[in-house]
């Protein structure tokens, strides 16, 4: 045998028992140690574990129309599989994606104890998302850990201080009055149904393109539309090289815009724009005062990450919450009269500012009630060290996946009433009366708690104000309720609702 065989022939051993070690010993192992501290779940299959289990039983049955079909008891139809298995093995339990596993987590008395065991630094995310997500993300704070995140979010936090969060505030109310002309012209055109989920998401994507540059740059819209394209990839395994791809097409496009705003900002005494309250201002301006201290200022790789987080993070979710609160008021219109009142009432002609809005409190429910029925967001979580949990020991690498939906959604948290409408549960308590401090989590739990809630909530207020004292809401028999899980729980065919204009006072 020549040497060249010899080599063949030891890479190949050397593959041969790194696989077996990845996909037989390590698992098999780590299925011990938490069959030992007594989490147990559904049988997982080699080699893909429980996904094929998953997958099929994620085909989803035709959806139901018409108004008398809309429930909003949700729940096994966006998680057939967990809500099963929730059956047999309780509120938490062990399942497999591949050589992963997965703790899945809807108890929030385990949740707050199992938070409250470590700090958010012991906790990453999940490395195979972190994969597949990162031509989304790239480098940003959404993906990172440890000492890296806790840095990021302290340079961060700043951007929602009260006085740049009016800075924010005065470009929504302008693109809301500016989507508000749009609708009436439409509406006047002959046009009597809107698709509130498609111009939302566009709307709340022009604000937040606004939000991160100051201004209505090119560069930003274009990556938005392509992120928008590739969440729909995401879940495609064939698509990976496509998407990251893409992914690097947006770290150019943004390169170039930082690049520009640099150039903005070093010749600013020469008269250049360059407003200061949007984030990558505020990321450039942090990189200049450090001038001294290369290892705190942020590459440009990782200034691109943390645009695009907040280009995605910023506009998907709020929209979503607004078209499932948009589909909510079209079936109760009794809450549309009390938050048209309210909002008459509180924000006559003055432009909504910050203490206005925190004065809409009955719209605040409605939020909250719309979130609770329909959470935007996902929580996961990668464990860096063991984490102990009264009698149970989470082994360090096993993810975590928080169902927020299914706590959202549990009688046992909420009442016999926990899949109705009833935003008047909140009035007492920011709770909305859930039996446990950690059922109700929209914007996140623990150091990770949303980083934009309070942005988002005065968009959220200044968008659905200005739409209702306009228009009143019904449904459109094309409606069809098929909520869906694709990062953030969408509405699958849309929120086209009729709109009839109201007379202005
Ligand atoms: C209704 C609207 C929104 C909802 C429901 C929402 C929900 C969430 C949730 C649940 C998380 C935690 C995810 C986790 O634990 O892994 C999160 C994190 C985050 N959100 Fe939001 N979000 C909203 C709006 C916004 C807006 C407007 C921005 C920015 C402009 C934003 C930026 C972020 C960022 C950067 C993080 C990551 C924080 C970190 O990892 O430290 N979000 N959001």
């Amino acid at each position: 045998m020549g040497n060249l065989d010899m080599a063949v022939g030891s890479i190949l051993l050397a593959l041969i028992s790194a696989g077996i070690y990845i996909f037989l010993i390590s698992p098999a192992a780590k299925r011990r140690q938490l069959e030992v501290s007594g989490l147990r779940g559904p049988v997982p299959e080699f080699p893909l574990g429980n996904i094929s289990e998953m997958r099929k039983e994620s085909r989803a049955p035709a959806p139901p129309t018409g108004q008398s079909m809309i429930t909003h008891d949700i729940h096994s139809a966006v998680f057939p599989f967990f809500s099963r298995w929730r059956e047999s093995y309780g509120k938490v339990f062990v399942y497999w994606m591949g050589t992963e596993s997965f703790l899945y987590v809807a108890d929030p008395d385990f949740l707050s104890k199992m938070t409250a065991a470590t700090t958010e630094n012991s906790w990453g995310k999940p490395n195979m998302f972190r994969q597949d997500r990162r031509p989304l993300f790239g480098e940003g704070m959404v993906m990172i850990e440890g000492e890296s995140w806790a840095h990021r979010r302290h340079i961060i936090t700043p951007a929602f201080s009260t006085s740049n969060l009016k800075y924010m505030l005065d470009m929504v109310a302008e693109s809301a009055s500016t989507m508000i002309d749009e609708w009436s012209s439409l509406l006047a055109s002959g046009r009597r149904e809107i698709d509130m989920y498609d111009h939302l998401t566009r709307k709340t994507g022009e604000i937040i393109v606004n939000i991160v540059f100051g201004r209505n740059d090119g560069n930003g819209k274009e990556v938005l539309r392509r992120q928008i394209d590739l969440k729909y990839q995401l879940f495609h395994l064939k698509q990976t090289l496509a998407s990251e791809a893409q992914g690097r097409e947006m770290d150019r496009l943004l390169l170039s815009s930082i690049e520009s705003r640099k150039a903005a900002m070093d010749s600013e005494e020469a008269g250049a724009f360059v407003p200061r309250g949007d984030l990558l201002g505020l990321l450039l301006t942090w990189n200049q005062m450090c001038a001294d201290h290369d290892s705190k200022k942020l590459t440009p790789i990782e200034i691109v990450g943390e645009c695009k987080t907040f280009l995605f993070g910023g506009h998907e979710t709020t929209s979503v919450a607004l078209s499932w609160t948009s589909l909510l008021l079209a079936q109760h219109p009794e809450w549309q009269t009390i938050l048209r009142k309210e909002a008459e009432e509180v924000l006559a002609d003055a432009p909504p500012d910050s203490s206005a809005l925190a004065k809409l409190i009955k719209m605040r429910w409605v939020m909250n009630e719309a979130m609770r029925l329909y959470p935007s967001a996902i929580a996961q979580r990668q464990a860096r060290q063991d984490v102990r949990v009264g009698e149970v020991v989470i082994p360090k690498g096993t993810n975590i996946w928080v169902d927020i939906l299914g706590m959202h959604h549990d009688p046992a948290l909420w009442g016999s009433d926990a899949n109705e409408f009833r935003p008047e549960r909140f009035s007492d308590s920011l709770h909305g009366g859930c039996k446990h401090r950690m059922g109700f989590l929209p914007f996140g739990f623990g150091g990770r708690l949303c980083i934009g809630r309070n942005l988002a909530i005065f968009e959220y207020k200044i968008l659905l104000s200005s739409i209702l004292r306009r228009f009143s809401l019904a449904l459109s028999p094309s409606y069809v309720h098929s909520p869906s899980m694709m990062l953030s729980l969408r509405p699958s065919h849309g929120v086209p609702l009729i709109l009839t204009p109201l007379p202005v006072n």
